[in-house]
C-alpha cells in the first residue's frame, strides 16, 4: 500500500467547519495528518475534529484577529510541536452592486479573505521557516477573471494571488524550505455558493446560470478541491511555489 501522502505532517487549516476547509480535512486526516481545525464557528470546528479523532484538535478562531493567531499558534506549539501545512481557507462571499457596496461592506470582505490571510502567512512563515513546509491559499477563479457585482470578492482573491507569489520568492530568497501556492475554484457546491444561489431573485435560473458558466455542465464538489489543497500540501508538489493552481470545470479557459 502507498504511504499515505501527509504520514507525520502537521497541518491548520482555517474555515474547516464547512465546505471546502471540511472536506480538506477529511483527506488530510485519511492521508495521515495530525490536524488543528480552525473556524469563527467553534462548535462546528470542534464537532469535526472529535468526529476525525486521531487527536484532531479544533478551536474557535476569527481569521482577522491577530490575538487569535497568536493563541492558534501557540496552541499548535504546545500540541504538536510543530507546523508542516498551512490551509489559509477561511472565507466570505458577498455579491452587491457597486453603487449599493458600502465601504463597512467593502471592508469587511477584504478583512477576512484577505487580511487574514496574510496574518496566516506571517504566522505559517515565522512557525515553519527553521524546519520548511508548505502554505495553500484559497484565492478564486475571480482572483484571476471579473465578474459583476464581486468587486471586494474579486480585489480580495486577486489580491491573495499576488501576495502569495510575493511571499513565496521572499521566502526563497531568504532561503527558507516553505512553498507557497494558490488554489483557484470555479463555483463548488458548498453552503457558501448553495447561500448565494438561495437569495438570488430566481434561484433556479441562477443555478443553470452559474453551471453554464463551466464547460464541464456542472458545479464542483468540494472533494475535488480539497485534492488540488491535498496535492499542494503534500511532497508530490515539491518543486512548485508561486503557482496558481486552478480547478474550474474549464471557466477560465476561454
Ligand atoms: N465555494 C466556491 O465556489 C468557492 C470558489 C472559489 C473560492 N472559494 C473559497 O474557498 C474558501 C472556502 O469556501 P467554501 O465554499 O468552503 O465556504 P463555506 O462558507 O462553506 O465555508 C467557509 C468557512 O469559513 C468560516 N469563516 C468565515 N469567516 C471566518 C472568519 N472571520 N474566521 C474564521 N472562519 C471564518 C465559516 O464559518 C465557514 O465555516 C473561501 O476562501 C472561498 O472564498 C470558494
Amino acid at each position: 500500500m502507498a504511504e499515505p501522502r501527509l504520514a507525520g505532517k502537521v497541518a491548520l487549516i482555517t474555515g474547516a467547519a464547512s465546505g471546502i476547509g471540511a472536506a480538506s480535512a477529511r483527506l488530510f486526516a485519511a492521508e495521515g495528518a495530525k490536524l488543528i481545525l480552525t473556524d469563527v464557528n467553534e462548535a462546528g470546528a470542534k464537532a469535526l475534529a472529535a468526529e476525525i479523532g486521531g487527536g484532531a484538535l479544533g478551536f474557535e478562531h476569527d481569521v482577522t484577529s491577530e490575538a487569535a493567531w497568536d493563541m492558534v499558534m501557540a496552541e499548535t506549539s504546545v500540541a504538536f510541536g510543530r507546523l508542516d501545512v498551512l490551509v489559509n481557507n477561511a472565507g466570505i462571499g458577498r455579491a452587491t452592486p457597486i453603487l449599493e457596496t458600502s465601504l463597512a461592506q467593502w471592508r469587511e470582505v477584504i478583512s477576512v479573505n484577505l487580511d487574514a490571510v496574510f496574518l496566516g502567512c506571517r504566522a505559517g512563515i515565522a512557525a515553519m521557516k527553521e524546519k520548511g513546509g508548505s502554505i495553500v491559499n484559497l484565492s478564486s477563479i475571480l482572483g484571476l477573471v471579473g465578474s459583476p457585482l464581486t468587486a471586494a470578492y474579486a480585489a480580495s482573491k486577486g489580491g491573495v494571488k499576488l501576495m502569495t507569489k510575493t511571499l513565496a520568492l521572499e521566502v526563497a530568497q531568504n532561503g527558507w524550505k516553505i512553498r507557497i501556492n494558490s488554489v483557484h475554484p470555479g463555483y463548488i457546491d458548498t453552503p457558501m455558493v448553495a447561500g448565494a444561489i438561495s437569495r438570488a431573485p430566481d434561484a433556479a435560473q441562477r443555478k443553470a446560470y452559474l453551471i453554464s458558466q463551466h464547460p464541464l455542465g456542472r458545479l464542483g464538489r468540494a472533494e475535488e478541491i480539497a485534492a488540488g489543497i491535498l496535492y499542494l500540501a503534500s511532497d508530490a508538489s515539491s518543486f512548485m511555489t508561486g503557482s496558481e493552481l486552478v480547478i474550474d470545470g474549464g471557466y477560465t479557459a476561454r
